[in-house]
């Protein structure tokens, strides 16, 4: 809370020295930004989720560079404490360094104070080009959601010792090539504090047990706005979206039984207006209505 941040902070804190894990909160509006700032979250992540959370997609690769820098700008309006990084969406770091630095510098200039991508070796010269640009970046380890087609859906990775050393590997050599953080995604929580102890930068976990330097979780997943298809690391703190379905059935009824307005909730006229419009309420005078401007 109120920690001013930095990439290079974020990048030495462990929970091994005797520090508090972090806390990381998705975003990807003003007044959400806000909420999650006032709950003291260490780093907001706009994350590329919006386009299921938000968008209305089913899954995050039709989410684009512009979707992302518009929301990104919308969050850093809000002018949060926390440390704010934005996802690359799917193929806006892909195809070629210079590509990828473009897209990550549309994303710093929306508002974004680092970056974020899946992946692991494959995307070592992204990461370092990304860092000689002087923007930092965070990784995304295990289940990458913008792999969902290749991984055939969504599943837990890092099951079997050869998948878990493969991804520990990864998890060192992004380390290496200049990120200074990690998310890692549903992985076995013994292959979470595996990865944990052999890096030197944090570890943020999202289903990847205790032991990572920090926790993320969905807004709407952990607010209850979202019901369908909730993993079993989410846990649900509130039941928004029966309480908004709610509160907007009240309203709905207040209008149909025409509880709403009241006169209380409506602005009024002086009396001595009143009266004058009085004499303007025969039916020729109104021809002329002097209040047709209102
Ligand atoms: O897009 C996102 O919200 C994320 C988190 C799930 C880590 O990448």
């Amino acid at each position: 809370m109120g920690m001013n941040w930095t990439a290079p902070k974020i990048s030495s804190h462990k929970v091994r020295d005797g520090n508090t894990p972090l806390v990381m909160l998705t975003a990807y509006d003003a007044p959400g930004a806000k909420m999650v700032t006032e709950a003291g979250a260490d780093i907001i992540l706009v994350g590329d989720s919006l386009g299921m959370v938000v968008l209305g997609y089913d899954d995050t690769l039709k989410v684009t560079i512009d979707d992302m820098a518009h929301h990104t700008a919308a969050v850093a309006r809000a002018e949060p404490d926390a440390f704010v990084v934005a996802d690359l969406p799917w193929l806006t770091y892909h195809i070629s360094p210079e590509e990828t630095v473009k897209n990550a510098a549309q994303l710093i200039r929306a508002g974004a104070k680092a970056v974020k991508l899946e992946g692991g070796y494959d995307r070592i010269p992204m990461i370092e080009a990304i860092c000689k640009a002087e923007i930092p970046v965070m990784g995304h380890l295990g289940l990458t959601p913008q792999s969902i087609l290749s991984l055939g859906g969504y599943k837990i990775q890092g099951k079997t010792t050869n998948a878990a050393i493969t991804i520990s590997n990864e998890a060192k050599a992004l380390a290496h090539a200049g990120c200074f953080g990690i998310v890692l995604e549903c992985v076995p929580s013994v292959v979470g504090k595996l990865i944990t102890e052999s890096i030197d930068i944090p570890t943020i976990g999202i289903g990847a047990g205790p032991d990572c330097d920090g926790q993320v979780l969905v807004f709407h997943d952990l607010l209850g706005i979202n019901h369908d298809l909730q993993p079993k690391f989410v846990r649900t703190y509130a039941n928004l979206k029966e309480t908004t379905i709610e509160a907007l059935k009240s309203f709905a009824d207040d209008v149909r039984r025409k509880n709403f307005p009241t006169q209380d909730e409506s602005y009024q006229l002086s009396d001595d207006e009143i009266e004058t419009l009085g004499l303007y309420s025969k039916p020729d005078s109104l021809k002329d209505n002097p209040l047709g401007s209102w």
